[in-house]
């Protein structure tokens, strides 16, 4: 989910943004090299796709693969491991005995849950994912992770009536949905334009476990929506954004951290 820098040039495309998330890669498994140009030709890092720990040519060689739209839209290894340690640092609040369930709704390459359950101590993942080749896909390349991953296949709003939660469990819900036309480069993200809209989630995921004690994880824009952000805090107890210093200046990505039922 983040921007390219580099220019088009002659008559080959360019691997970036455009042709993969929006053009006739998204939907096409891309080979190594493919990945490899995106990397290169818009972020001057021929590795810069790293998941599961792994650079590129290890994922491929492991059987991983990905669509062209998961490949930009995936939360690469560098990030999720700071979103991974950040929340665990804000569940370290609860007694070591805690168990946690992590939900990622929108499960894309599942790769944020990866880092998240390597940093939560008692965790177990839920993911949903609803489109079918993304689901498929994912599916395959999470199967030999050393991870307790659960990846169900639907709309997270469906899927979220069938689930039979562990009746004790804290409730870590990472919140990353296709941001769409949410981002302004003036006003920043918009939390109530992302698709699905951020601020519905939260409402919705509140009201399907109202008893629960919830953290939410939301990765958010450097620049975010003044208005978008008091809505989502008021329908949160506590909440806390911080950035991370990954890209140039404007260009990076954070987390707003949000409790409902229980405070850090
Ligand atoms: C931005 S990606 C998620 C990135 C991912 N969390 C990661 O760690 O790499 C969003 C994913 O959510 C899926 N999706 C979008 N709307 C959905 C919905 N209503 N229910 C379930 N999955 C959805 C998309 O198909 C896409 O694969």
């Amino acid at each position: 989910m983040e921007e390219s820098t580099a220019q088009g040039s002659g008559k080959e495309p360019l691997y970036d943004r455009a042709l993969l998330l929006h053009g006739r890669k998204r939907n096409e498994v891309l080979t190594l090299n493919e990945v490899q140009r995106y990397g290169a030709e818009s972020f001057s890092d021929p590795d810069y796709v790293r998941l599961y720990s792994m650079t590129p040519p290890q994922w491929y060689a492991r059987g991983v693969r990905l669509l062209g739209r998961t490949a930009v839209e995936c939360t690469r290894d560098p990030l999720a491991d700071l979103i991974g340690r950040d929340i665990a640092a804000i569940a370290a609040s609860f007694p070591p005995e805690t168990k946690f369930s992590v939900i990622d709704p929108f499960a894309g390459s599942c790769n944020t849950l990866y880092w998240i359950l390597h940093d939560v101590p008692c965790s177990r993942g839920l993911a949903f994912e609803f489109d079918p080749s993304v689901y498929q896909l994912t599916r395959q390349n999470i199967a030999d992770l050393d991870r307790p991953i659960e990846l169900i296949q639907g709309d997270y709003n469906v899927v979220l009536d069938r689930l039979d939660l562990p009746t004790h469990d804290v409730l870590i819900v990472f919140v990353a949905p296709p941001r769409g036309n949410a981002l302004d480069e003036i006003e920043g993200l918009d939390l109530r334009r992302t698709e699905p809209p951020i601020t519905d989630i939260i409402t919705r995921l509140a009201s399907a476990y109202p008893d629960r004690r919830m953290l939410f994880a939301v990765q958010v824009y450097e620049n975010v929506n003044v208005e978008s952000i008091a809505e989502l805090k008021s329908k949160v107890d506590w909440s806390t954004v911080k950035n991370y210093n990954l890209n140039v200046p404007g260009r990076n990505h954070g987390i707003l951290s949000a409790s409902r039922g229980w405070r850090p």
